[in-house]
């Protein structure tokens, strides 16, 4: 058995702990270049393997996610309070089966009146703002997203900033807008915990549409309508709690990863003075975008953003733990070991990027990378646990982009930070 080389050991724990709070990918570059692609260290409870290989990577996550389940914290800061859902199932059988449940939600044919729902809901975000005024962007844009995933899981939305009558419901800001996710690491012990899950703790608006629903034989056409007409067709397969548990983390799975992706694309827009292509295109799309509700692959936004993905990944670092030993490469995964994988850092390997720290969206110019870079580009994940909504959700973050560019200029009030201000344009 080949265990791969690195800093374990009780004397390295805590200071491993230290380094990696203080600098997660500065820590993560330095194990690499210090042991090369495969490295080990002791965590708090036990040793974590760091594989920084996108071969190795993909075969990792296409071959091995049977033996793999997901860490604890990261299961508490999805499953707390309210359970299961596909983010947090680890037995691969249930995974599965909840799996090929949900994939015809995120068919292509459904894209179109969510991308105009983004688009409808983005106009009204927009028409809170005032001619310079300046904003908390992330905050706004957690609103924006929150409300989309109400309409769209729960055919709900948020109290105060709608009256719609017909919907099934209004839900409290506190209940659809959840909770600031964060996780720390014990002083003590040294393990990774959940500080804060994504949903409230009290939830009683989304339940009581959720137990409504299943009293309602119409069909509303959103993932809470599929879900209950699984439960009715086989309610051993899929409880009452199974559904309660999906649709909470259905409706949390976005609201830090959009905000957090389309605050620093406006960043991005305003530091490389793209400003003109993005309005340029949001203007002339405005028809393709409200008629065909269609985004081509070869859209200018969309390799800027695809770019601000690459030098910003919302999820930096993926977690699992080894439930299964398994031979990878020339190394041995031994179970109770974590595995750390960081799309951070592969994203600014010279290995698979030509000028890896430079801004160029032209490398997503025809929608494909080379196979080199292709490998190695993960913002959503890879293999077959790759984000169910990777697709939809970038159609979505271009089609808000271009409704907010159409009617205003975001000018970032520092390099960092979520402040701006915003500028009305003039009506063409
Ligand atoms: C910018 C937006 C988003 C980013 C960057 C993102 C990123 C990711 C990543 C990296 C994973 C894989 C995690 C891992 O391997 O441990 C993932 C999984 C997942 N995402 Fe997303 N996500 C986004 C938006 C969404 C949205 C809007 C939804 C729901 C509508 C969603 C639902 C899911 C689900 C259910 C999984 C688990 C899939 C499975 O395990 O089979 N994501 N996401």
């Amino acid at each position: 058995m080949t265990l791969p080389p690195g800093p374990v050991g009780p004397q390295h724990a805590r200071l491993n702990a230290q380094f990696f709070q203080r600098d997660p990918l500065g820590f993560l570059s330095h194990l690499a270049d210090s042991f090369g692609d495969v490295s080990r260290f002791d965590f708090g409870a036990g040793p974590i393997v760091f594989v920084h290989d996108a071969d190795l990577v993909r075969s990792l996550f296409r071959f091995h996610e049977a033996d793999l389940i997901k860490p604890e914290f990261l299961r508490a800061s999805n499953a707390a309070h309210w359970g299961d859902g596909l983010t947090t199932l680890d037995d691969p059988g249930i995974w599965h089966s909840r799996r090929q449940l949900l994939l015809p939600l995120f068919r292509a044919r459904l894209r179109a009146p969510r991308l105009a729902l983004a688009a409808e809901l983005a106009d009204e975000t927009c028409a809170r703002w005032a001619d310079g005024e300046q904003i908390d962007l992330t905050h706004e844009l957690r609103i924006l997203t929150a409300r989309i995933a109400l309409r769209t899981v729960l055919d709900a939305d948020l109290e105060d900033f709608c009256d719609d009558q017909k919907l099934s419901g209004l839900v409290p800001f506190s209940e659809g807008y959840g909770e600031d996710f964060t996780t720390a690491i014990d002083g003590a012990t040294g393990v990774m915990q959940m500080t804060r899950p994504r949903a409230s703790r009290r939830m009683d608006g989304v339940l009581s549409i959720i137990h409504a629903r299943f009293d309602d034989p119409s069909d509303r056409g959103d993932v809470l309508s599929a879900l209950v007409n699984a439960h009715r067709a086989d309610p051993e397969a899929l409880s009452v709690q199974d559904v309660i548990g999906e649709i909470i983390q259905m409706l949390f799975a976005g609201h830090l990863t959009i905000p957090f992706a389309l605050t620093q694309l406006w960043r991005d827009i305003a530091q490389h003075g793209l400003d003109s292509q993005v309005t340029g295109e949001a203007t002339a799309d405005d028809g393709l975008l409200r008629r065909e509700m269609t985004i081509p692959v070869t859209s200018r936004t969309m390799a800027i953003l695809r770019e601000s993905m690459r030098l910003g990944p919302p999820a930096p670092i993926l977690y699992r733990d080894v439930a299964r030993g398994f031979q990878l490469g020339k190394h041995s995964m031994v179970e109770g070991h974590g595995i750390w994988v960081s799309p951070g850092l592969l994203h600014r390997d010279s290995r698979y990027f030509v000028q890896p720290a430079a801004f160029r969206p032209e490398r997503f110019a025809t929608g494909r990378l080379p196979p080199v870079s292709a490998k190695a580009y993960m913002p959503f994940g890879a293999g077959p646990r790759v984000c169910i909504a990777a697709s939809q959700s970038v159609s979505q973050m271009v089609a808000i982009c271009h409704a907010i560019a159409r009617k205003f200029r975001l000018e970032p009030v520092s390099g960092v930070g979520n402040q701006f201000e915003v500028w009305r344009r003039p009506v063409i």
